[in-house]
């Protein structure tokens, strides 16, 4: 009996043991291609410290950035791999996953940071955070970079000017429409490559924010920049549908929460990572930055405009026209 008694215990204790052993953290990998003084940078390196003061011993944050551990050509697919289980790709890196989001290349869709707020913020706005789940894609949020500047090997006052050159995009039908619409050669190009495809001359130009444009040293690479806000570069944080199902709920919860908080970080502080990002360049005195006179900004805007007609269609007009009235 006494013998059994221990044998029972030992069981007992052996599973205890076992369930303790079992109980490892839940590793989330943050991939990302951006530097870590960047707002999506700074934005994963605020969601690993939340996480880990509020889900210790339960939930392990892995930051990757600058195309570290995934890049642009592999990153959405490695998430539905449950390969990496967050990242947040540029808008326009989601277009063959879903039409809608193709919303957001729109050139001269959004005035400033406050018009792009106000419409992903709407009824509209937030259930394009659904569009992919179709594609086993779970939109989780909105962070802000902001809006991009234009380079290039001489000043860009007017469309005329861009006529020929050839400028790096993101991987985006409508971004490649934008600069056909102006005489130039767009070239889709993993962001790692810019640097180098700009140093060679295998392109001429680029569109990028002040922040990304400082951190990826593009400056020293271009003579001339023009201040043109003529497109906007936000991301989408997502993960897959089998991740997220597959959390407990209470870990899911604290971490929508964690989500929300630093959202409305990276969100409050993107204009000012751009404007200091802008000022380090000026400061650099290895390029130049052009304003454009108003007139000039009503030549890109008449140029680059007719592209909506192209894709409002795919997009669907009445996400067109509610981000558009953001702007009135
Ligand atoms: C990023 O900000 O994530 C990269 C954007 C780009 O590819 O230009």
């Amino acid at each position: 009996m006494h013998k059994y008694l221990v044998r029972t215990l030992c069981a007992a204790a052996l599973l205890l043991l076992g369930c303790y052993v079992q109980a490892a953290p839940i590793v989330i990998k943050f991939s990302h291609v951006v530097t870590d003084n960047t707002p999506k940078g700074k934005g994963a390196i605020l969601f690993k410290k939340l996480v880990e003061e509020r889900l210790s011993g339960k939930v392990e944050v892995q930051v990757f950035p600058s195309s570290q551990l995934f890049g642009d050509a592999d990153e959405i697919i490695a998430l539905l791999k449950n390969d990496t289980q967050i990242i947040a790709p540029a808008l326009s890196k989601f277009s063959k996953f879903t039409d809608v989001l193709q919303l957001y290349d729109l050139p001269f869709l959004f005035n400033d940071l406050d018009a792009v707020a106000c419409f992903q913020n709407s009824p509209l706005g937030k259930e394009m955070l659904d569009s992919m789940s179709k594609k086993g894609i779970k939109g989780l949020a909105y962070w802000h970079n902001g809006m991009k500047q234009l380079s290039g090997p001489k000043p860009l006052r007017v469309p005329a000017d861009a006529s020929g050159l050839k400028f790096r995009i993101m991987s985006s039908d409508v971004l490649q429409a934008q600069f056909q619409a102006v005489d130039a050669n767009p070239q889709k190009l993993a962001f790692s490559e810019v640097y180098l495809a700009l140093q060679t001359g295998q392109i001429d130009g680029q569109e990028n924010t002040w922040s990304n444009i400082y951190s990826q040293k593009f400056f020293e690479v271009q003579p001339f920049f023009v201040e043109s806000n003529h497109g906007l570069l936000d991301y989408m944080l997502v993960t897959s549908n089998r991740f997220w199902k597959s959390l407990p709920d209470d870990v899911r919860t604290e971490l929508e929460q964690i989500i929300d908080e630093v959202t409305v970080e990276v969100n409050k502080l993107a204009s000012q990572e751009n404007e200091d990002a802008k000022q380090l360049i000026v400061d650099s005195g290895k390029t130049q930055i052009l304003q454009l006179s108003s007139e000039e900004k009503t030549q890109w805007r008449a140029a680059m405009k007719p592209v909506w007609e192209q894709f409002k269609g795919d997009i669907g007009a009445n996400y067109v026209d509610a981000a558009a009235a953001c702007s009135r």
